[in-house]
């Protein structure tokens, strides 16, 4: 038995794993040598692995297909991808390849779908489901697209938001749906989500609102359950719920055919992440398809809208420990040259944990450490992981050698959302450098540089000097 933090992971994970594997004591990220990557391009790097989006969007499809089939299930699935867990336009562009759909969730979406379809990336057959808490400027943007013909199912969030469609809608028939407000977890700080339709007045805003003007078809009922899909007695329990909201609402609006069940599909956080994507698929749809034979209705096509699920695993964000600091004989900091306030605030906000790997020097005796950012902010470090209360890394080797690399891994959603990417943040610490990677037609990747580190003059002309 040696300390050896090759060693550690080897024997606390199964390892290697999925993406993740080392070799001549590097680490491989989905096979890219992560080292090669960094003396490229240095760190503070940001780097996303555009083929992790399409796997991830083939093996949901092919999940739900397969559980469709076992079930005879007579509705069809519809993959739809939330754009607020990254908007970035690489990332659209790779979904769309896919034949995606897309769930927007802000009036400036609706800019960015327009721009999609003119550069001829998605059609007026692609669904775009609009959720939100919707102001002025998105149901104007809205009403816009549908009067252009493009695919549109507006879910309805409030009791008047049909309104604004009906004074403005120009054709002959617009879709809508309804979004169910969920119950949230006992341990929740509130019992009903804000988002959505109460149950109780869902029935009414149909038979008052939307059966009542001809032109308008209720033709899906969406909910999302703020924990996430997972196995457990709250998630049945809500699937059921709304399952028998469904029923109530077929028998009075028989048009309605499709069941919308959110985002929230995990995805992995920790090597030691175990999650049974195809038994938790085949279980939705087994429910769902029992639900349906027992209460004598068809079967509604499935639609789901997965954010961090679809662009997650593609992520990555690589620092360099630059210093060591001894603040009394226990504590040892590693500095990291950047901040996780700023580049991963969900760690800071809701303490999430990433998976986190050293990228070299895997033949070094491992220390527990604390990981410090750059900021003055007393809460700007990271010293848990989702396995363990500690976090291990090498020990830092002498200053003459290569310096240790470290990296946090499956950051790539909403992380850029969360510290506005671009702006000023937290001591100015800049937006790091962002590198996309691909594999070409032979299966070599190939590397291309999204945006450079932020620069001075860039925050600057935001402060106003
Ligand atoms: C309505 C709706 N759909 C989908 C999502 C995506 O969730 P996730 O990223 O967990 O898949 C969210 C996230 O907040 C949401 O509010």
């Amino acid at each position: 038995m040696d300390n050896l933090y090759s060693t550690l992971i080897h024997q606390t994970f199964n390892f290697p794993q999925e993406d993740f594997e080392v070799i001549d004591n590097e680490l491989y990220f989905n096979k890219i040598p992560l080292m090669q990557i960094i003396k490229q391009y240095g760190t503070p790097l940001r780097i996303t692995y555009l083929p992790k989006i399409t796997h991830q969007i083939q093996k949901a499809r092919r999940l739900f297909n397969v559980a469709m089939a076992k079930t005879d299930y007579k509705g069809n699935y519809h993959y739809c991808y939330c754009t607020k867990s990254s908007h970035f336009s690489f990332v659209l562009d790779e979904v769309l390849k896919n034949k995606a759909h897309l769930e927007t969730s802000s009036a400036f979406d609706i800019p960015i779908i327009k721009e999609l379809y003119r550069k001829n990336k998605l059609s007026k057959d692609t669904y775009i489901i609009c959720n939100g808490y919707k102001r002025n400027t998105y149901k104007h943007n809205i009403i816009e697209l549908i009067n252009e013909g493009f695919n549109v199912i507006p879910v309805l969030d409030h009791l008047d938001e049909i309104e604004y469609y009906k004074k403005h809608g120009k054709v002959d028939v617009i879709n809508v749906g309804i979004r169910i407000s969920t119950e949230e977890e006992p341990s929740f700080a509130f019992y009903t989500s804000r988002l959505g339709v109460r149950n109780s007045e869902i029935i009414k805003l149909y038979q008052e609102k939307i059966k009542a003007d001809a032109r308008f078809k209720l033709k899906l009922l969406h909910f999302f359950i703020n924990t996430g899909i997972k196995d457990t007695i709250y998630y049945w329990t809500e699937l059921n719920k709304c399952l028998n909201i469904y029923k109530e609402l077929k028998a009075v609006c028989p048009e309605l055919d499709s069941l919308n069940i959110g985002g929230g599909m995990p995805i992995r956080t920790s090597l030691g992440f175990e999650y049974d994507y195809e038994y938790m698929i085949e279980e939705i749809v087994a429910q769902i398809k029992l639900f349906c034979t027992e209460h004598e209705i068809d079967e509604p096509h499935i639609f789901t809208e997965f954010g961090s699920y679809t662009v997650g695993e593609s992520g990555a964000s690589l620092y360099s420990v630059i210093d060591q600091k001894q603040q009394n004989d226990r504590e040892t900091w590693y500095m990291i040259d950047s901040s996780f306030i700023t580049t991963l605030p969900d760690t800071w906000g809701i303490n999430q944990r990433f998976i986190l790997l050293a990228v070299n020097h895997w033949n070094k005796p491992y220390i527990p450490v604390n990981l410090g950012g750059l900021t003055c902010d007393s809460m700007d470090y990271y010293n848990t992981e989702a396995h363990t209360n500690q976090v291990f890394l090498p020990v830092l080797p002498a200053a003459n050698k290569t310096p240790l690399y470290i990296g946090f891994f499956h950051t790539g959603a909403y992380q850029e959302a969360l510290s506005g990417y671009g702006g000023t943040q937290h001591c100015l610490i800049p937006a790091p450098k962002h590198v996309l990677i691909d594999i070409d037609e032979e299966g070599e990747f190939t590397t291309r540089l999204f945006a450079k580190e932020q620069s001075h003059k860039s925050m600057m002309k935001i402060l106003g000097y």
